[in-house]
């Protein structure tokens, strides 16, 4: 069977350095391993849709930045199809055949849909379109026979719910779709990096992000203004690295190498968190650390970025180029699928007449 990723994120926004240990990262290093027939990465604008359908100006302006973003990280348009999801018509196709086969009491107990719902106080005005994304997003990942799916932890209700649209599929209507798996990055403070403040996840709307887009400036300015143990007061006391963002960041970031280069002092983390634990080191020191660290790292990202920033009729080529690729892919599945229910009504065995 051929091995092949789909995944993809919602242009709300520019995406920061959350996404990047979350599921960027992870898919970089499948793309360059070589072990994959096709991977297609999917900009799900109509998703966005389902819960900005009064701004479609803002997804729209934040396709590009994603695309950007995708590219200065590493995706390459040679071995990627990077796509966007409302120009592939045979998705939400797919859609309306996959809906008969899921209850709405299914989608309701979906965890990342319930925290949304509460999160954005939809409560008692939740858009269908909203209540059906775990659907559509199980046509996007079945529509191009994915067998991998990077994507960052909140999204694991999604495949469970994928994968048993698939297995209902399959059942009722022959073997046709394939059962993809989770892939997430191995590094745990990677799975989800806190925002800035120490709040549990990075999110636009508070305001405690780290672009990947963000000038060198405004990466130290925010670094140093990051949330630590706010019992630790003077530089003797003793501080605490758990639940302090400054040090889930160095597990996230920091390597042997870059204590070797920037901190050559302390051999390794487990060394700096022990000197923090009983006291006698400063904030400063370890958010200046930081910020050299995540400045090796996301420097030549931001440069990256801005090369691209230049060349925008490029980067809307690359996304006509790769719709296509993915459209021919949809709709070979989606006539599978139509022979399968024996719906093709005008064609081979289904023929009417
Ligand atoms: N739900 C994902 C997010 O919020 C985006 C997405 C849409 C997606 N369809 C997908 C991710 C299919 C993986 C596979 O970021």
């Amino acid at each position: 069977m051929k091995k092949i990723i789909l995944t993809g994120d919602r242009p709300t926004g520019k995406l920061h350095v959350g996404h990047y240990v979350g599921s960027l990262a992870e898919r970089v290093r499948l793309q360059d391993s070589g072990e994959f027939d096709e991977i297609y990465i999917m900009i799900a604008d109509a998703q966005a849709l389902t819960d900005n359908a009064d701004n479609p100006e803002k997804v729209r302006q934040n396709i590009i930045n994603v695309a950007l973003d995708y590219l200065a990280v590493g995706i390459d348009p040679n071995k990627a199809n990077i796509f966007i999801q409302s120009m592939i018509p045979q998705l939400p196709e797919l859609t309306c055949y996959y809906m008969n086969l899921v209850t709405v009491a299914r989608v309701q107990r979906n965890p990342t849909v319930k925290a949304e719902i509460q999160q954005k106080n939809f409560e008692q005005s939740v858009p269908v379109g909203f209540f059906c994304y775990p659907i559509s997003q199980a046509s996007d990942i079945t529509a191009f026979q994915a067998t991998h799916v990077p994507v960052g932890e909140d999204q694991k209700p999604m495949l469970e719910q994928c994968n048993e649209i698939v297995r209902k599929f399959n059942a009722t209507y022959g073997e046709v779709l394939v059962e993809p798996e989770i892939v997430l990055s191995s590094n745990k403070a990677c799975l989800r990096l806190p925002g800035t403040d120490g709040k549990a996840k990075m999110s636009k709307s508070i305001g405690n992000c780290i672009y990947l887009a963000d000038d060198a400036k405004t990466l130290k300015t925010k670094i140093m203004s990051m949330y630590t143990d706010p019992n630790h007061i003077r530089i003797e006391d003793p501080g605490q690295v758990e639940g302090n963002s400054v040090f889930t960041y160095l597990d996230a970031f920091s390597t042997p190498e870059h204590f070797a280069e920037f901190l050559p002092e302390y051999q390794c983390l487990d060394e700096l968190k022990e000197h923090y634990t009983r006291g006698g080191l400063g904030d400063v020191k370890i958010k200046k650390f930081l910020n050299k660290v995540m400045e090796a790292k996301f420097g030549p990202i931001r440069e990256r970025r801005r090369e691209w920033e230049q060349r925008i009729p490029e980067v809307y080529d690359i996304l006509k180029a790769g719709t296509a690729v993915a459209e021919k892919k949809a709709a070979e599945t989606l006539n599978k699928v139509k022979d399968a229910m024996k719906i093709n009504y005008f064609s081979g065995d289904d023929r009417l007449a």
